[in-house]
């Protein structure tokens, strides 16, 4: 079965028409196929073969609960970054030794709650955070697997908004500061140095940046087991790219990423830990939305559609391009040059400029496609828009993972104090 497709000039998601969904339920929302989620999990953990390795997907792509269960189901563990993320991973039914805590800033109040409902490893990024993991996990009288995120300083040649292995970024510590760390560490009660950890960025889309950074963290590896630490696991983070086009695979092929892993990594006695997020839930969704007007204007011509860059960030942040697609295709010729546009009171708030459409009208579906990773996660309710809904298809079957609250529920959220 097809995960997105066409059938008589009607969009699909798996058996399901996108223009039933709409009927249903209002637009803007986003779909998600579960297949497809279940295809890029399988195909990568089949590409890695016998590399001894664990996948905790990155929760931050796509935290949808109902997504977490999908990917629960087939044996991930789960990346996450905060108290919340980990919250959302145990409601999925996750346990805590299937989760790795990553993230530049924990608090100690995460520290705490996360140790006391169980937690696989922390990824620590900096030597006052391994200071207070320390001693939290020693006040508990616990002790608790940690891995030290290096920074490879490697440029992963991705949007600079997205990138984070150079010597600038805030995140992981240089090899110098990991060692000392490591030696620091042989006195501390309170933590077990397991391994290192590393991510270089995200939509990254070619190996040699990955190349790079493997074989930096190999040698990390030999070095410090030289030195008589006992690493037992290599975390390599995520950023595998995507193509944004409907159905689109990943920028990298998985087999060629799953064999440099091999390369680099098989004869090292670590388990590999990977943390992909995009390139399982990327390509697994769409955002659909309506027309509200075509406006025709002297310069330009604007399609101005219900969804806007609160509802989807991506374009207006990093300038990306998500493929334009009509839910019924037109059997009209293209006449015009439109941008696509939201209504929020912003210029950024624009998906594509000069797109060749056939006529359109109030009401005609769309749908942008690649939006099921960093699409619902990074909505906001500015312009109290408020939150999208989020539908999971399966086989015939679709679902309301998420609902749209009410503007009053949003407004009650607001206290007006008796002095004013
Ligand atoms: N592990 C760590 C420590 C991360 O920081 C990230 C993503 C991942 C794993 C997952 O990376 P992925 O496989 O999804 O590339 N909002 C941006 C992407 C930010 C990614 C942040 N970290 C976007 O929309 O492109």
């Amino acid at each position: 079965m097809k995960e997105f497709y066409y059938k008589k000039g009607n969009l699909f998601a798996e058996e399901v028409k996108i223009k039933d969904v709409a009927n249903h339920i209002k637009t803007p929302f986003y779909v998600y196929s579960k297949l497809a989620m279940e295809r890029r999990f399988d195909q990568l953990k089949n590409s890695l073969g016998a590399l001894r390795h664990r996948i905790f997907y990155s929760v931050k792509a796509n935290s949808n609960v109902s997504v977490l269960k999908v990917f629960g189901s087939l044996g991930s563990g789960m990346d996450v970054v905060s108290l919340g993320e980990y919250d959302r991973a145990k409601a999925a039914g996750i346990a805590g030794k299937d989760i790795v805590f990553s993230g530049v800033g924990k608090t100690k109040y995460e520290i705490q709650s996360v140790i006391i409902g169980g937690i696989r490893q922390f990824n620590i990024e900096s030597e006052p955070e391994l200071n207070l993991i320390n001693q939290v996990a020693t006040e508990m009288d616990k002790v608790i697997d940690v891995s030290v995120r290096v920074n490879p300083e490697v440029d992963a040649k991705t949007h600079r908004k997205i990138t984070t292995g150079t010597k600038s970024d805030k995140f992981g510590v240089s090899f110098e500061n990991v060692k000392m760390m490591f030696e620091k560490g042989t006195e501390m009660k309170g933590v077990s140095f397991v391994g290192l950890d590393m991510h270089i960025g995200s939509q990254i889309s070619t190996l040699n940046a990955f190349r790079l950074s493997f074989s930096r963290l190999r040698k990390m590896t030999l070095e410090l087991k030289r030195s008589g630490y006992a690493l037992s696991r290599l975390d390599v983070g995520g950023g595998i790219g995507i193509e944004h086009n409907l159905n689109g695979d990943s920028s990298i092929p998985i087999d060629s990423y799953s064999a440099l892993l091999k390369d680099y990594f098989d004869d090292l006695d670590c388990e590999i830990e990977l943390e992909p997020g995009r390139s399982l839930v990327g390509n697994a969704g769409i955002l659909v939305a309506s027309v509200i007007y075509p406006k025709l204007g002297d310069e330009n011509n604007f399609l101005i559609i219900d969804a806007a860059m609160n509802d989807f960030l991506r374009p207006a942040l990093y300038d990306a391009r998500h493929q334009l697609l009509a839910v019924k295709k037109s059997s009209k010729k293209e006449n015009g040059l439109f941008d696509i546009v939201g209504p929020v009171c912003e210029s950024s708030d624009t998906f594509e400029r000069s797109v060749n459409l056939p006529p359109m009208q109030s009401g005609d579906l769309v749908a942008f496609s690649s939006a099921g990773a960093y699409g619902a996660v990074m909505a906001s309710e500015y312009n109290t828009r408020p939150l999208i809904p989020e539908v999971l298809v399966s086989d015939s079957l679709y679902a309301i993972i998420r609902e749209r609250p009410s503007i009053s529920e949003i407004i009650r959220r607001d206290k007006i104090p008796e002095w004013l």
